[in-house]
C-alpha cells in the first residue's frame, strides 16, 4: 500500500549524553492514562526508555508509573489538561529541559452526532486538544531535537483523517490536520536528522468509543485491533523512519479507498455509516 514512505536514516533512539545517563532514552507520551497512550508508555519502557506520562487522571498515571518503576524504568507523571493553556504550558516547560528523545502526541478524543446538536464548547475543546496542543508540543519538541540532530515524534491521527466523516465532522477534520501537518514536518525534519511519524489507527479497543459516544459503531469484530498491536506497528514504523503508520491490512485498505473513489461517494458512504452509528448509540 502507498501510505508509507521510508527514511532509514533515522532511528527512534538517540545518542547517550556526556554524563552517561540515558539522554535520548527518555520518552514523553500524552494521553498515557489509558488505551493507546498507556500502551506506548509500557512498550517504550520495555524498550529501555524512561518515560514522562501525561493526562488529566493523576490516579491512573500514578498507578501506571508505579508499575513501570517496579519494572525498572524511571517514570515521571504530569497531570495536565492539554485542552487548556496552563496544561500545555506545563508540558512545554518539561520538554524545554531538552532530554526527551521520543515525543508521542497521542492525547485526543472524538465527538459524534449531528453538528448543530453537539455542545460547541466540547467541539472547540476537541480542536484545542487534537490540534492546538499537538502543534504546540510538536513545535517545542522538534526544536529541541533539531538542536541535537536526533529524535523522534509520533503524532496520533486516525484512518478518519483520510476522508470527511459526517456525524464526526469535527473529529475527522482534526485528524486530517494531524496527518497533513505531520507529513509536512516529516519532510522538514529529516533534513536535520529527526523523524516524524503519523500513526493512523482504525478501530482500536480502548476507552475512545465510550468517550465519543459511538459504542461499537456497527464495526464488525474482526475489524478491531488491540492497542498493543497498534503501538507495536507504530514504534516499528518510527524506527524505520516511515512518514505514516497505518496498522492492519483492513485499515490500509480503508485509508487508500478514498483515493480511488469519487469524493461525493466517499462522503455519502461514510455519512451513512456514521449516521447509523450516531443514531444507534
Ligand atoms: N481507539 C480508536 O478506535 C482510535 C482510532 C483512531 C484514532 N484514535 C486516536 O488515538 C488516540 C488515543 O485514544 P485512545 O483510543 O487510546 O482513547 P482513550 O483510551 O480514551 O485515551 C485517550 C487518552 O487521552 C487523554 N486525554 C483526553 N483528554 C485529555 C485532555 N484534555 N488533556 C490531557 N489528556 C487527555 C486521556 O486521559 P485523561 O482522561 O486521564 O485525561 C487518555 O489517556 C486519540 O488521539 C484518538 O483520537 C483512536
Amino acid at each position: 500500500m502507498a501510505t508509507e514512505t521510508k527514511d532509514p536514516a533515522t532511528e527512534v533512539t538517540t545518542a547517550p549524553s556526556a554524563d552517561g545517563k540515558r539522554e535520548g532514552k527518555r520518552a514523553l507520551v500524552t494521553g498515557a492514562s489509558s488505551g493507546i497512550g498507556e500502551e506506548f508508555a509500557r512498550q517504550l519502557a520495555k524498550q529501555g526508555y524512561d518515560v514522562v506520562i501525561v493526562a488529566r487522571r493523576r490516579d491512573r498515571l500514578d498507578k501506571i508509573a508505579n508499575e513501570l518503576k517496579e519494572a525498572g524504568a524511571d517514570a515521571e507523571v504530569i497531570a495536565a489538561d492539554l485542552s487548556r493553556p496552563e496544561g500545555v504550558a506545563a508540558v512545554v516547560e518539561r520538554l524545554e529541559k531538552g532530554d526527551i528523545g521520543v515525543l508521542v502526541n497521542n492525547a485526543g478524543f472524538g465527538t459524534s452526532g449531528e453538528f448543530t446538536r453537539l455542545p460547541i464548547d466540547r467541539e472547540l475543546q476537541e480542536i484545542d486538544l487534537n490540534i492546538r496542543a499537538l502543534t504546540r508540543l510538536s513545535h517545542v519538541g522538534l526544536a529541541q531535537m533539531k538542536q541535537k540532530g536526533a529524535g523522534s515524534i509520533i503524532n496520533v491521527a486516525s484512518t478518519g483523517a483520510y476522508q470527511p466523516v459526517p456525524y464526526m465532522s469535527t473529529y475527522a477534520a482534526t485528524k486530517a490536520y494531524v496527518l497533513s501537518f505531520s507529513e509536512g514536518l516529516h519532510e522538514e525534519a529529516k533534513g536535520y536528522g529527526v523523524n516524524v511519524t503519523c500513526l493512523c489507527p482504525g478501530a482500536t479497543r480502548t476507552e475512545f468509543q465510550e468517550v465519543a459516544g459511538v459504542g461499537e459503531g456497527g464495526i464488525p469484530g474482526f475489524a478491531w485491533m488491540s492497542a498493543e498491536a497498534v503501538v507495536k506497528n507504530a514504534l516499528g514504523a518510527a524506527k524505520a523512519g516511515s512518514a505514516i503508520a497505518t496498522p492492519g491490512l483492513l485499515n490500509k485498505v480503508t485509508a487508500n479507498l478514498p483515493r480511488f473513489t469519487p469524493r461525493f461517494a466517499v462522503r455519502k458512504i461514510s455519512g451513512a455509516m456514521f449516521k447509523r452509528a450516531a443514531e444507534r448509540d
